[in-house]
């Protein structure tokens, strides 16, 4: 995300410096190689690159002292009781504080805003605020945000939260053309400097190959620092229970013989609904939903708020993961040494992520009921070797007819556009009976996969 972001501010004109502590990837970085797979993101760092606007380092305070605004954009990762943890954004903000009490620091004509875009508890602006004093006073300065209260310091900084909703896959595009900036400071300055820098992705004003631009100009949302936090919880928790109740329609339509798509099409064409995120399937997965709705019941389990349709939202989706393995024994009876194919292994498509992926929990169930799992992926093959333990817990082919090979089943986990294109006549002759395939993504045609000789089994379609 903050690669993405810095080669994205990069291309609108600003000149960019991505800071990483691993200096392997700097280096990697440097030389053009990407350490994940996102559509146009290489492209896009080439070019920045040698144009001179983006350029990679390891020396955060170096870097800090030529830059008008700093970017937090490190993981958050989800700790053992739900809640984020926010060890990494608490170090990196305590180096800026260190950089800001450096003699060097005395040079800096404007505050320093300091952007939070890593997802974070509501509240967490002030932590950063203090992990920066802290920083600052560990390494003998004293600065202060508020304005008159520098404590004889020549220079100080603001904090802003600035939450990111761009999508994996399609996250360059999403950079570019958001549906909304959302910046949430408590002093105005800080809300000027941020304006002034998305200026040309606001009033879509930076050079682009799309011809009509997607966009003719972009919402800025300003809000105080506590909302800004809250607005990406929301919004992810939104999108996850909106799937989630989509997949609740899907059960019922299975039950009365109903097709969830043709309900999700009537439903989503009234503007209040929204035809998107009503697929209906094997549910979200991603390093984001399930960390994001996990954190928010954690905060409001710490006001002693019980959460129910977040709740309800988990549950739903951790049915419809156990729905293909109960879709497979029905069809199956045992699972013991039947040979099932996963036809897709990253979260989503048009990535090679693997976080939360419902892939593997699959591949972990089927493997406790003895079957033998083969794994199909286009670009996320190589990253699911030797990721589960045992290591024949789930094997991983190179080709969607290698996996389909003498399978009893396969299951479509990811939606890649390359499966609507498999020759079904020629998954039919390779895979063994009931030859049957479990549409995790409503992706095939029913009366095609049925015509070409394989039993068919989707999501609440009749
Ligand atoms: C999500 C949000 O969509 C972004 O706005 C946000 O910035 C990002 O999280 C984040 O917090 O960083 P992402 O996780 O990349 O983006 O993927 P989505 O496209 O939202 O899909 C999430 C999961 O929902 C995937 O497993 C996908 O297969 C599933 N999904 C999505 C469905 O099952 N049905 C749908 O209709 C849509």
């Amino acid at each position: 995300m903050g690669l993405v972001t810095g080669a994205c501010l990069a291309h609108v004109g600003h000149r960019v410096t991505c800071v990483d502590k691993d200096e392997g990837r700097v280096a990697e970085l440097t030389e053009g190689r990407m350490p994940i797979y996102e559509p146009g993101l290489e492209e896009l760092v080439v070019g920045e690159v040698g144009q001179g606007r983006l350029s990679f380092s390891t020396d955060l305070a170096g870097t800090v002292h030529e830059a008008d605004v700093v970017f937090i954009a490190v993981d958050t990762p989800q700790g053992d009781d739900g809640s984020a943890d926010l060890s990494s954004v608490g170090a990196v903000a305590r180096m800026v504080g260190g950089a800001l009490a450096q003699p060097e620091a005395r040079r800096r004509q404007r505050p320093l805003v300091v952007v939070n875009k890593s997802t974070v508890p509501v509240g967490s602006g002030d932590f950063v605020s203090m992990l920066i004093e802290e920083g600052a006073a560990e390494a003998g300065g004293a600065h202060s945000s508020t304005p008159g209260n520098n404590n004889g310091a020549t220079v100080d900084y603001r904090v802003a939260s600035n939450p990111e909703f761009l999508r994996e896959g399609s996250a360059v595009y999403d950079s570019f053309f958001p549906d909304r900036i959302v910046l949430g400071a408590d002093e105005r300055d800080a809300l000027d400097t941020m304006r002034a820098l998305y200026e040309p992705i606001i009033e879509q004003t930076f050079p682009t190959r799309r011809d009509p631009r997607p966009k003719a100009a972009v919402p800025f949302v300003t809000t105080d620092l506590a909302s800004a936090e809250m607005i990406k919880y929301a919004a992810n928790s939104f999108l996850a229970t909106k799937i989630s109740f989509i997949n609740e329609i899907a059960t019922i339509c299975e039950l009365v013989g109903a097709d969830v798509g043709s309900v999700a099409h009537g439903m989503g064409l009234d503007e209040r609904i929204g035809s998107r995120f009503l697929s209906a399937g094997i549910g979200w997965g991603g390093s984001c939903f399930p960390k994001d709705v996990a954190a928010l019941r954690s905060i409001a389990r710490e006001y002693d708020h019980e959460p129910l349709l977040l709740d309800a939202t988990v549950s739903v989706n951790e049915r419809q993961r156990k729905g293909v393995v109960a879709k497979l024994q029905r069809e199956l009876h045992t699972l013991k040494g039947k040979r099932i194919a996963l036809l897709g292994l990253a979260f989503k498509p048009n990535t090679d992520d693997l976080r939360e992926a419902p892939s593997l929990k699959i591949a972990c169930e089927l493997y406790q009921r003895g079957a033998r799992v083969v794994g199909y992926d286009p670009v996320a093959g190589k990253k699911a070797l030797g990721l589960l333990s045992p290591p024949d817990l789930l094997k991983v082919a190179f080709d969607p007819y290698e996996a389909l090979e003498g399978a009893h089943a396969a299951v479509v986990v990811t939606e890649w556009e390359e499966f609507r294109g498999l020759d079904l006549g020629r998954v039919a002759s390779s895979m063994k009976d009931p030859r049957l395939v479990v549409d995790g993504r409503n992706l095939l045609n029913p009366s095609d996969v049925g015509a070409a000789g394989l039993r068919y089994r989707g999501f609440g379609r009749g």
